[in-house]
């Protein structure tokens, strides 16, 4: 494959084919619920390479594979050389000549770049510092299984403007909706980010205030992989911005919570929230797996 098409991003995709992605993830859904074998990647090969935690991300991408008929390698950094320190371009080289696809989780973007920039096949972001572009798939076919088009609605984040809200920011570019983004100063997301899509977003410090009208609320962990060290730090900080029921009655009366996952109960979400009836998070880890099936047979069947 000449210049394979990678995902490290939202922006990597036109809106179209996102919107076709999360239509083909809800048939994809519908077929396995109804138990058809339906194997285009036969004989195809995953890599991935985790040099993070994982539970949902390892288990969806692995069993999609499984139901797509092809196989998934999991590379973790201490049973690897690129553990021991191989460069990054090496290893991009050397898996993408064996491998029909990569999936990388790692921590500095410029890693997630590197490593397409020396493959051969098409590489998958799942997870950096900046970006959970996969996440985001699987949020938005949620969204649009239980309420419709996202376009023109107005979805509240609440809370750090990490790797999540970033992706949330380049998804209102794309699927053209409002972003209203409640953060402490200095938990803003990424100034490059706000530049390209910041005509729909609207950094704000009250959370009530982002909260209001809203058709979506979504947040995460204070602390995200990496930062363990400053989690006493960042729980006094982002102690004002916990999703809860005060909060979700400012929002619409149909308004739903999400959540990627892991969460901390009564930290960035009270369980009454995440338990209760406006919280979608089961579907949407579920859908984890139909949207990367989706994903995998476009950047692979075309
Ligand atoms: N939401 C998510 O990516 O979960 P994992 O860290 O378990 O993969
Ligand atoms: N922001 C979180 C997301 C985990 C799926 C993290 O990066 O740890």
């Amino acid at each position: 494959m000449k210049n394979p098409r990678h995902f490290l991003s939202l922006l990597d995709l036109e809106a179209d084919e996102i919107r076709r992605l999360i239509t083909r993830a809800g048939e994809l859904k519908a077929m396995q619920a109804r138990q058809e074998v339906y194997e285009p990647l036969k004989n195809r090969s995953l890599g991935m390479v985790f040099e993070k935690s994982s539970t949902r991300t390892r288990v969806s991408f692995e069993v999609g594979m499984t139901q797509l008929g092809g196989h998934a390698i999991f590379l973790s950094p201490g049973d690897t050389q690129l553990g021991r320190g191989e460069p990054i371009e090496d290893s991009a080289r050397v898996l993408s000549r064996m491998v029909d696809v990569v999936m990388i989780r790692t921590f500095a973007h410029d890693r997630v770049r590197s490593f397409a920039e020396h493959s051969r096949v098409p590489v998958i972001n799942g997870l950096s510092d900046l970006l959970h572009p996969c996440q985001l798939l699987a949020d938005l076919q949620t969204y649009f299984e239980h309420r419709g088009d996202i376009a023109g609605k107005r979805v509240a984040w609440i809370g750090d403007g990490n790797n999540m809200c970033n992706s949330y920011v380049e998804a209102a570019r794309q699927l053209d909706f409002c972003l209203d983004i409640a953060c402490p100063p200095g938990y803003e997301p990424a100034a490059e980010l706000l530049d390209s899509c910041g005509k729909y977003c609207r950094v704000m410090r009250d959370p009530l205030q982002a909260a209001k009208g809203a058709d979506l609320v979504v947040t995460d962990v204070w602390a995200s992989m990496g930062q363990e060290a400053e989690q006493a730090q960042r729980n006094a900080v982002f102690s004002a911005y916990q999703v809860n029921d005060a909060l979700m009655a400012q929002a619409s009366s149909d308004a739903i919570f999400m959540h990627c996952l892991p969460a901390h109960r009564e930290e960035e979400v009270s369980a009454s929230v995440i338990d209760g009836p406006q919280s979608l998070v089961w579907d949407e880890a579920e859908n984890r797996l139909h949207s990367q099936k989706a994903l995998l047979e476009f950047l692979l069947v075309g």
